[in-house]
């Protein structure tokens, strides 16, 4: 009996084996990136959205080139072909009255770096590059330093200190 059960548990296996390869590779865990655990053949609840944008005044900028994060809410502020609410308090010419800091200089030029008498098109849908500062935790680690950190651990490090 030895002889045949070895043939037939192989080709058992030879049969089976393609299916649960399949389910195997369909179940394989979702790569841990931005959207950590899980797999194809799952259905877990949507991450809960980030919390409301924090109303906690403006933000010290990392490094100079940054965009500022924006320090208000702005859900439905309207940015499209024909509105621009966020231009309507932060216009040169609106942005005394809103009390909102204007458009930074930068924004009035295009791309070869000639001045324009309005918001260059380039700068026209300001959440490309701004977005409300919210309390979601990082996706992913950085190990970010502002050059200031990076000053003093170079001095630190001169001085012979830890
Ligand atoms: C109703 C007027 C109003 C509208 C509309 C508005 N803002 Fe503002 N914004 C302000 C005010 C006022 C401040 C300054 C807040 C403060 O000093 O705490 C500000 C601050 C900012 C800052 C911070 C600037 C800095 O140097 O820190 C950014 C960036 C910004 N807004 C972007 C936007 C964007 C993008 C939109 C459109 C999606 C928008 N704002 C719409 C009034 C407005
Ligand atoms: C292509 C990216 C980009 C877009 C689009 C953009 N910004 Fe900016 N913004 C920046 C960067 C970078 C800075 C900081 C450096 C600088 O001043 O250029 C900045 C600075 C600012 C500041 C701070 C100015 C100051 O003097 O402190 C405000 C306010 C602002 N942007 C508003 C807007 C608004 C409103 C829009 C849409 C009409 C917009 N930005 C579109 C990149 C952008």
């Amino acid at each position: 009996m030895k002889w045949l059960t070895i043939p037939a548990l192989s080709l058992a296996l030879l049969a089976a084996g393609p299916a649960m390869m399949a389910e195997e590779r369909r179940d394989a865990p979702a790569p841990d990136g931005l959207r950590p655990g899980g797999t194809l053949s799952q259905e877990l609840p949507a991450p809960p959205l980030a919390g409301q944008p924090r109303h906690a005044g403006r933000e010290v900028l990392n490094y100079p080139e940054q965009p500022p994060v924006i320090p208000h809410g702005i859900r439905d502020y309207q940015v499209d072909l024909r509105t621009n609410r966020c231009l309507e308090c932060h216009s040169r010419s609106a942005a005394v009255e809103a009390g909102a800091p204007m458009v930074s200089i930068s924004h009035f030029r295009d791309r070869h770096q000639q001045v324009l008498a309005a918001v260059s098109p380039d700068r026209y849908f300001c959440t490309q590059c701004h977005v409300p500062q919210t309390d979601a935790g990082p996706i992913v680690g950085n190990t970010f330093l502002t050059v200031d950190e990076v000053l003093r651990e170079m001095l630190e490090r001169e001085r012979g200190e830890p």
